[in-house]
């Protein structure tokens, strides 16, 4: 996403010199805007609606309502975000960490709304690294009846291996990132990235 206002806040947080507390705050407002992008292609219907003037006919949103669906624990980040943009929306939860062994990734948490079937989907992650963990969030919520169409993947930092085995995966699931960087590095980090967003969203080590 080339919008001049995303591109200038993800390189404040990519400084390794950003504190938990500017770090927090400029990725909820990356989430925001991101929010804003993702949200373009919304259904509209016609409203007959009175203003204190007239009657006219007027757009509002249709179609699917939402949820939002953030991966644990670094896509809490983006939550508020989110929600700035879509405040009726639901939250679901997923739990999953990649196993720093097998980087394989681990779910240990699922609580959603029980109508996700019946909602447009916008699942968040900082990070797409190798996409495993894309990739079960995305089995969870299909193994729960939600189909790969209703979802939207959307994250601050992918890498090109990354995007290649979700959408390679998950073809009907449209991935938006912030930034494509360029490779991942021998511990599946995304370089240049911005290092470990949990542990930096949450001051974790
Ligand atoms: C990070 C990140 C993604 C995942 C990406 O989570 O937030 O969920 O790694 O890597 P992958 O594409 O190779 O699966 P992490 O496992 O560090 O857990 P955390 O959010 O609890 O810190
Ligand atoms: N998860 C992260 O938080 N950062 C990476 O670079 C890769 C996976």
């Amino acid at each position: 996403m080339n919008h001049p206002l995303i591109q200038h806040k993800l390189t404040i947080i990519r400084e390794k010199e950003c504190g938990t507390k500017v770090f927090r705050e400029v990725v909820s407002e990356i989430a925001m805007l991101m929010a804003y992008e993702v949200t373009r292609d919304m259904p509209l219907e016609d409203i007959e609606i009175e203003t204190p003037l007239v009657k006219t006919t007027q757009k509002t949103l249709s179609g699917k309502k939402v949820a939002i669906i953030p991966i644990l624990r670094a896509g809490l980040g983006m939550v508020d975000g989110f929600l700035a943009m879509l405040p009726a929306a639901k939250v679901g939860h997923i739990g999953m960490y990649r196993d720093h062994e097998t980087l394989e990734p681990v779910e240990y948490f699922v609580k959603l709304p029980t109508d996700i079937q019946e909602r447009q989907l916008f699942i968040v992650d900082p990070m797409l690294a190798t996409g495993g963990s894309a990739i079960a969030a995305i089995e969870a919520l299909e193994k729960r009846g939600a189909s790969p169409s209703s979802m939207k993947f959307i994250c601050l930092v992918a890498a090109p291996e990354g995007m290649e085995a979700l959408h390679a995966a998950y073809p009907d699931v449209d991935i938006y990132a912030a930034s494509l960087d360029e490779r991942l590095d021998e511990n599946s980090y995304i370089l240049p990235g911005l290092g470990d967003a949990g542990d930096r969203l949450f001051g974790t080590k």
